[in-house]
């Protein structure tokens, strides 16, 4: 690049300038860009023999977005609003040429310009509430005088991708032009309106779309009922949303006053540091440190899967929606029926949902065969066993697949906690085995954590990683030890919670406080909602626990109309006087004296035992970084993003003061409590959480 500097080229096509920018990877809006823009558009305004002007950029896209990089650091250069200043006040019209994406500050410039021009694949949005932020540089402003005020609400609190064609549709662009030929498209674009005589259109002075819902506040309130649950303990929609109030209502400048100073007070406040901080989490995660990109994959052309119960079929449809043939073997056929049709009535509801479209759900099934026979996954290159959690069966199905199994395949299993090491000790190929931990329902959750045994292959990991992007999953690198990484550290809040239940909490207090915090529901409401009797043996129950006598007297979840709570017909839930009852008998014969537990000591004890439990794991070397812990709680067990993950949260608290409240806990709730030895090493050496982040 040269002309006006490293990253922008001014070049003339005929009597219209065509300034490009070219900042690889995305064309973030660095300095440099900035500075590109800002020089670039002097010049050709500057220029008498100039008529119009076209931005374009080179590369895979627009300018994809703000620089993250930035973010909290010093800025230098240009800033964006003179670039947006020139842009806007150009007398010359100025044309943006979009492909790729213009994302955040992509699009706010993009918005200066007096007309847009796209390719059909390009998208347009600003996804900045997804980091706990709103669109900073007149985002807010001019997008609802450019495409109304409903869906400005709507694109910038999902912060939605919007495709071409629709962009063209609500006014976001202005006209398509022919894939491959966006530069030849727009100069000509350009060269129309000044042949025309087209207005400079300045989307800060455009009112008709906005006028209609001036003075009228109910638009918003409706908007944000709507959304209520949506948006539930997240501080950037709401911020939005007061944005494009102000839009409708304020004069263009008084508005932009608006946006910067609630954009002030949301990019220096804690949600946005946690969103922030998880955005890079997610994208860490993927990074192996000893098992580098270039590690050789292998191929994954049909995939066995072992047990057709609620894991086994929503793992199949994963793979068939991306186009991967599946077999699944089950011992009966009655279970093997069963577990088809569940896949097909949840492919039914997807084409009620307008997920997918009937024939595409007839392809997918057409890639999903069942059969009784082992012998039929010889030829598979990845197996995945979902059989039943025990030991036992586990080596038993894993001892006949090492017999019948092509060698060179991944053999996997999706055990919630089993120890990985010991199933693949039944085959003669531990080095072929792996832990796929997929999470329930199979075919919706996100998260799966890859567990990698002793003797586990660089390969099989790498594949594994690899495998999980194809079929959109976030994979988390867990090592080997009971429950992995996320169960482990439920386990810890389970065992609190109980205890604080025998000690006088009652359930909905527990499930209250945790729902407060951000959880989508708490643990009691979510026992009911999966049925209490799941792992519970009639046989053996002898009332010892409080689920034991809830399960023995037929009060077993949402499914029977009571658990810990009794529910409606349309499954609301209430306090059941009858589990208070259970509940009291059982303190009662314990010989404990019930107490009132305060909502601090609650979230605490629920809290803090997770995190040193993740403090263990990291000590232990079963996850790789703080981060990854967090991405596993927020994406497998609701984790509020806005509160970064467990980790990021007791950084957020200080290290120290987690440690002081453990020892706190240690001294009255017991051992349970006891601070991880790495917690206290940070803590000593006046660090945090985040600085492992970096050692990784
Ligand atoms: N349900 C969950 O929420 C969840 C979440 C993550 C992981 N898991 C794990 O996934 C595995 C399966 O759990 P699930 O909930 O799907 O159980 P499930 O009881 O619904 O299904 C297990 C299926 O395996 C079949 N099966 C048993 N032995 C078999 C064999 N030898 N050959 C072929 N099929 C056999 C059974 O007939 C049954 O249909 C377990 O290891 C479990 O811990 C479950």
């Amino acid at each position: 690049m040269a002309e006006i500097n490293s990253v922008a080229d001014l070049s003339r096509d005929g009597d219209i300038a065509v300034l490009t920018i070219d900042s690889p990877p995305v064309n973030a809006l660095s300095a440099p860009v900035r500075d590109g823009l800002h020089h670039g558009f002097e010049k050709a305004v500057a220029d008498p023999e100039v008529k119009a002007i076209v931005l374009i950029c080179a590369g895979r896209t627009f300018i994809a977005g703000a620089d993250i990089t930035e973010f909290g650091g010093a800025r230098k250069g240009a800033s964006l609003f003179a670039v947006q200043e020139k842009m806007e006040g150009s007398p010359k019209p100025i044309v943006a040429a979009i492909h790729g994406t213009a994302l955040g500050g992509g699009l706010e410039v993009a918005l200066c310009a007096h007309y847009r021009v796209a390719v059909p694949s390009a998208r347009c949005g600003l996804p900045e509430v997804n980091l706990g932020i709103l669109p900073g540089a007149g985002g807010t402003q001019r997008l609802p005088r450019v495409v109304g005020v409903e869906k400005a609400l709507e694109m910038v609190t999902t912060g939605q991708h919007v495709a071409a064609s629709q962009c063209l549709e609500i006014g976001l662009v202005d006209a398509l032009a022919e894939e491959g030929k966006l530069r030849e498209g727009a100069v000509a674009f350009a060269r129309k309106a000044v042949a025309e005589g087209w207005p400079l259109k300045k989307a800060r002075d455009l009112t008709d779309k906005i006028a209609a819902a001036k003075g009228h506040p109910e638009i918003f309130t409706a908007f944000r009922t709507t959304n209520a649950r949506k948006f539930r303990g997240f501080k950037a929609p709401e911020y939005n949303i007061r944005c494009i109030e102000a839009a409708v209502n304020l004069p263009f400048d008084e508005g932009l006053k608006t946006e910067r100073t609630l954009f002030a007070e949301l990019i220096s406040g804690p949600q946005s540091a946690a969103q922030r901080y998880y955005f890079f989490a997610e994208r860490t995660a993927s990074k192996i440190p000893d098992v580098p990109a270039d590690t050789p994959t292998i191929a994954v052309k049909q995939v066995g899967i072992v047990g057709a119960g609620t894991m086994g079929g929503g793992i199949a449809m994963n793979f068939a929606n991306a186009g991967i043939p599946v077999k699944i073997v089950e011992v009966k056929q009655e279970a093997l029926d069963r577990g088809l049709k569940v896949v097909r009535g949840n492919y039914e509801r997807s084409v009620k949902s307008g997920r997918f479209t009937m024939d595409q759900v007839d392809k997918h099934m057409g890639l999903i065969s069942g059969s009784l026979d082992l012998a039929s996954l010889a030829d598979c290159d990845l197996v995945i066993e979902a059989v039943f959690e025990r030991m036992d069966i586990k080596k038993d199905v894993f001892a006949k697949l090492d017999a019948i199994v092509k060698q060179g395949a991944i053999l996997a299993t999706n055990t919630s906690g089993l120890n990985v090491d010991e199933i693949a000790g039944a085959t003669k190929r531990p080095e072929a085995v792996i832990g796929l931990h997929f999470f329930s329902p199979a075919n919706v959750m996100k998260l799966l954590e890859i567990v990698r045994g002793a003797k586990t292959r660089k390969p099989v990991i790498a594949t594994s990683m690899k495998l999980a992007k194809t079929i959109g999953k976030i994979a988390v690198l867990s090592g080997v030890c009971p429950g992995f990484i996320g169960n482990r550290m439920l386990r810890q809040r389970g065992a609190q919670t109980q205890k604080m239940v025998m000690e006088g909490a009652l359930p909905w207090d527990i499930d209250r406080v945790l729902y407060d915090f951000g959880f989508p529901m708490g643990p009691f409401a979510m026992g009911d909602l999966a049925g209490l009797d799941i792992g519970w043996v009639p046989e053996r129950s002898k009332g010892e626990t409080i689920r034991d006598v809830l399960c023995e007297m037929g009060r077993r979840g949402q499914k029977t109309g009571a658990g810990y709570y009794d529910y409606d017909e349309n499954r609301n839930a209430k306090p059941s006087p009858v589990t208070e009852k259970v509940i009291h008998d059982f303190i009662v014969k314990s010989g404990a004296n019930p107490r009132g537990i305060s909502d601090e000591e609650i979230l605490e004890r629920s809290i803090y035992p997770m995190i040193n439990e993740g403090a263990k794991i990291l000590e232990e070397r079963i996850a790789i970084r703080p981060s990854d812990i967090d991405v596993v709680w927020v994406n497998g067990y609701g984790w509020p993003v806005y509160r970064g993950g467990p980790m990021f949260y007791a950084d957020q608290l200080g290290p120290e003061r987690v440690l002081a409240k453990l020892r706190h806990y240690q001294a009255t709730a017991g051992d349970a409590f006891k601070p991880a030895a790495l917690l206290e090493k940070l803590v000593a050496e006046g660090r945090k959480f985040a600085d492992l982040n970096k050692e990784s």
